[in-house]
């Protein structure tokens, strides 16, 4: 269904009976998942990469100012804040959706497949997005009866560092927030699978980069020259030995190598080298001691071959970490409203979210609500071109964030 402006038409939300309960809100939920995912492929069909969600924002925006007495906010040029100040009294909280895409060419054959050739919706932020606005048009038409305030954060860029969330956080969108809840639709867990880690849940993204100046010349006289990828693959070696030998082993850490540009043709020893990459921790002091490691080992080795290097290392998003009593009450929303098997147990992971950066003003819950399905060959890994949701996953998002939205201001 598509309005001459080219949005999904607005279902209103299914209408509840008397009163205001959990039971009520969680049986809307499957009435309006039809809508969410015309809105999640809407989405994913004018997928717009961080800071750049112009008509994403828009739409977003739109579509809230459709829906009874939410007051709307565009606290930077493409997010969107949404405050339902219910007819009660009662806790602010914050339910975050990201609501940008990636860099990508997507290389799915489906009818909403990107129509923007270099962009895609290949992390499931589109289906956030949609989520989200599901659950801000379950409770707006419920104002009066909502026991405190829910804020709905429309977040921009979590994709690209220093993101979107912190700069959100600066404008103020957690002021007066009690609590902060957020979920991430993820490929690895089969889709009716929610997981929900206490404590450290995402690595600390960070980023480096290093050139090697040596000096360039004949690949025949070597001996006249000082070889930067000679160094550079030396010293790219000698990090892997910063991981294992001077942290200790109980402290997750990964130091990936991801570029390595040097040179032109093979007759000529090029003049310098350039490689660059990132680490990934948990652990605080690590976000120092590492660099401090890695720096003396590239001036090290280039020191000793007659090179000179230029190292940067920029600290990116803080790891996500859960508040365990949070976490603790919202398993039990899990096993309550969904069947047995649906929490399970799940790691940590390395990749990184900046909903950390709410996490530092308030306790905050991120979950996981799983989206893959192998018999349907939802199997690509997030930021896959191939990357797919099975969208049975955005109704279970939904009503997992219905039901932690209604704990958290103690609606039975
Ligand atoms: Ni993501």
């Amino acid at each position: 269904m598509t309005s001459t402006l080219g949005l999904p038409d607005l279902v209103p939300p299914a209408p509840l009976a008397t009163g205001f309960s959990a039971a009520q809100l969680l049986a809307a939920v499957d009435a309006i998942a039809p809508q969410v995912i015309a809105w999640r492929r809407h989405l994913h069909r004018h997928p717009e990469v961080a800071f750049q969600e112009v008509a994403t924002s828009q739409f977003v925006y739109d579509t809230l100012a459709a829906l009874p007495g939410l007051a709307i906010t565009r606290p930077t040029a493409t997010s969107v804040v949404a405050e339902l100040r219910g007819g009660r009294p009662g806790p602010t909280i914050a339910v975050r959706a990201d609501i940008d895409a990636l860099p990508i060419v997507e290389e799915n054959d489906v009818d909403y497949r990107s129509t923007r050739e270099g962009a895609m919706h290949a992390c499931g932020h589109d289906g956030h997005t949609a989520i989200v606005l599901g659950l801000a048009s379950l409770l707006a038409p419920c104002a009066a009866e909502v026991p405190g305030t829910v804020r709905f954060i429309f977040q921009h860029a979590e994709e690209m560092a220093p993101g979107g969330a912190e700069e959100l956080v600066q404008h103020g969108v957690m002021d007066g927030v009690s609590q902060v809840i957020g979920l991430h639709l993820w490929a690895p867990m089969p889709v009716g699978r929610i997981g929900i880690l206490a404590g450290p849940a995402m690595a600390a993204p960070d980023q480096f980069q290093c050139t090697i100046v040596g000096k360039g010349g004949h690949a025949a006289i070597p001996h006249e020259c000082v070889d930067p990828i000679a160094i550079g693959a030396q010293i790219i070696t000698a990090l892997q030995q910063v991981v294992t030998r001077t942290v200790d082993p109980l402290d997750p850490i990964v130091l990936s190598v991801t570029q390595f540009i040097a040179g032109t043709t093979f007759n000529v020893i090029p003049n310098s080298a350039y490689f660059a990459g990132t680490v990934r921790t948990f652990e605080p002091s690590l976000r120092t001691s590492v660099p401090a490691q890695m720096e003396r080992v590239i001036r090290g080795i280039a020191e000793a071959f007659g090179a000179t290097a230029d190292f940067t290392y920029e600290h990116g998003y803080r790891p996500v970490v859960n508040d365990p009593a949070l976490t603790e009450r919202l398993r039990d929303v899990v096993t309550r409203t969904f069947a047995p098997d649906t929490l399970i147990a799940l790691r940590p992971t390395m990749g990184g979210e900046d909903f950390s950066a709410y996490q530092q003003r308030s306790p905050g819950v991120f979950a996981f609500v799983g989206a893959g399905n192998a018999e349907t060959g939802i199997v690509h890994p997030h930021h896959h071109p191939r990357f797919q949701i099975d969208e049975r996953s955005l109704s279970i998002g939904l009503r997992y964030l219905t039901a932690a939205t209604l704990e958290l201001l103690s609606v039975g």
